[in-house]
């Protein structure tokens, strides 16, 4: 029977560590505080939200180009953006444990939650961007930072999309890939990090269709959501009040997951108006109007902007697939993660290992179509499927004697744990594949 688990962040920590999903990067090395690396299983999983979001994107309004921009921009693209001036969390230290903290994430009047005392610095503004210099000479023009956002290569290069992708406002482009911020207290594993990655897409409409837009955007994201299977009463909309939008938002909304640290931001959609690309038209000096055939006019397209962290999907749908049941006894974890999430499609086992010839050359055969299988022989049956149901894997498929006759298999579901022979030429269509 399902179980309502309760899995804390550490138990998750640890459970991605076990079985080669996320590591804490350079361990070997003592670790370095809030950069994860990806392992064998995690990598497959990450690949697979990417590929959803992508096609998450299609809808009947307008198209959806692709972008895939520079990590390193100039200073003078932050300047515009305002991230070289306004891109600050206040910060705090300790005078006596000498911790560093966030100013606005307690209240700083109850002690120091490390110490428990309350001797404090003067609160100053921390530029979370990672500052770098180009090629050997260090002068102003060579300054250039790691983007702390994907979204502002999208705006700097819309003529060039606009000019070479044949699209027509309203229409989007879309950016997966790395964002980097130096958070004062990276934290809660995958969900405050330093090094990230955002799949982002700023969508070009005009500004008397901006607030439609936006609802629109809103139901398409949660449809999103939806598909993928994430428990709706762990998901929310929740909209900015009015002294919490970011200066260059009119409106915007977060979803939000309950983790189990609370409910938090998962994506952040908002109506961006047409700052970025004025801003970047100002400091440019280039032209980023479009022409309106309708009104014979020139304006600047408004933007609504839905932003996702891919490592902090990923973690909402690890919390979200993690289940306890109990099968014969014995207490059983299971990720129940949709099947287009799950890293391994299909395990393929060999009842015993006099059968591992034709169950390889079972395995090859689907390897082979580019679907991300698995071979197991090592262990019972029952150890194997437990083995696999800790990863998500959805269906298990056991070769053994009678296959030799009977050409059929043994195929396992996940979540019901339900077996039925099938004869091997039917799998595909049963899979779906
Ligand atoms: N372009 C808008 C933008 O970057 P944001 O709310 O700062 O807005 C968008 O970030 C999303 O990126 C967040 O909803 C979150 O999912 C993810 N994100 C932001 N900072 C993150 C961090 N330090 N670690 C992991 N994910 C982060």
């Amino acid at each position: 029977m399902p179980s309502d688990t309760k899995l804390t962040l550490d138990a998750l920590v640890s459970f991605c560590k076990r079985r080669g999903f996320v590591y804490q990067s350079s361990d070997i090395y003592g670790g370095l505080n809030g950069v994860y690396d990806f392992g064998h299983l995690g990598t497959l999983m990450k690949r697979n939200i990417r590929d959803l979001w992508i096609q998450s994107l299609r809808n009947k309004k307008g198209e959806i180009v692709q972008l895939e921009g520079s990590l390193l921009g100039p200073e003078a693209v932050w300047e515009a953006s305002v991230h070289v001036p306004g891109f600050h969390d206040p910060m705090v230290d300790c005078k006596e444990c000498k911790k560093r903290f966030r100013a606005d994430e307690f209240d700083l009047k109850k002690g120091c939650p490390s110490c428990g005392k309350n001797n404090w610095t003067d609160i100053r503004e921390f530029n979370m961007m990672f500052k770098t210099q180009l090629g050997a000479m260090e002068n102003a023009s060579s300054t250039a930072y790691l983007r702390p956002e994907t979204a502002q290569a999208i705006f700097i290069n819309f003529k060039n999309v606009l000019s070479t992708s044949r699209v027509k406002i309203p229409f989007g482009i879309a950016q997966m890939g790395k964002a980097f911020r130096n958070e004062i207290t990276p934290k809660q594993f995958l969900f405050r990090m330093r090094e990230f990655e955002q799949m982002e897409i700023e969508w070009f409409c005009k500004g008397s269709e901006a607030p439609e837009d936006l609802a629109f955007w809103i139901e398409h994201r949660l449809l999103f959501y939806k598909t993928l299977g994430i428990n709706p009463d762990k998901i929310r909309i929740r909209e900015h009040e009015s002294d919490e939008l970011a200066h260059y938002s009119t409106s915007c909304v977060d979803v939000e997951y309950e983790f189990p640290f609370g409910w938090k931001e998962l994506e952040g959609i908002a109506h961006r108006g047409n700052f970025d690309l004025t801003q970047h038209s100002k400091h440019s000096g280039k032209d980023l109007n479009v022409f309106d055939e309708e009104t014979r006019e020139s304006y600047i397209p408004h933007v609504v902007e839905a932003s996702v962290g891919t490592d902090r999907l990923f973690l909402t749908l690890l919390f979200d697939a993690y289940h306890e049941d109990e099968i014969e006894n014995e207490t059983r974890v299971v990720l129940k993660l949709h099947p287009a999430i799950a890293p391994i499609k299909i395990a393929f086992m060999p009842l015993t290992k006099k059968l591992e010839e034709p169950t390889k050359a079972l395995y090859e055969f689907y390897a082979q179509k580019g679907i991300s299988v698995q071979y197991d022989v090592s262990g019972s049956i029952g150890k194997r499927y437990r083995r696999q149901d800790e990863i998500g894997t959805p269906f298990c498929i056991t070769y053994d004697f009678e296959s030799e006759q009977d050409n059929c298999v043994t195929i396992r579901n996940r979540d019901t744990t339900l077996q039925e022979r099938i004869a091997i030429e039917k799998l595909p269509e049963y899979l779906g594949i």
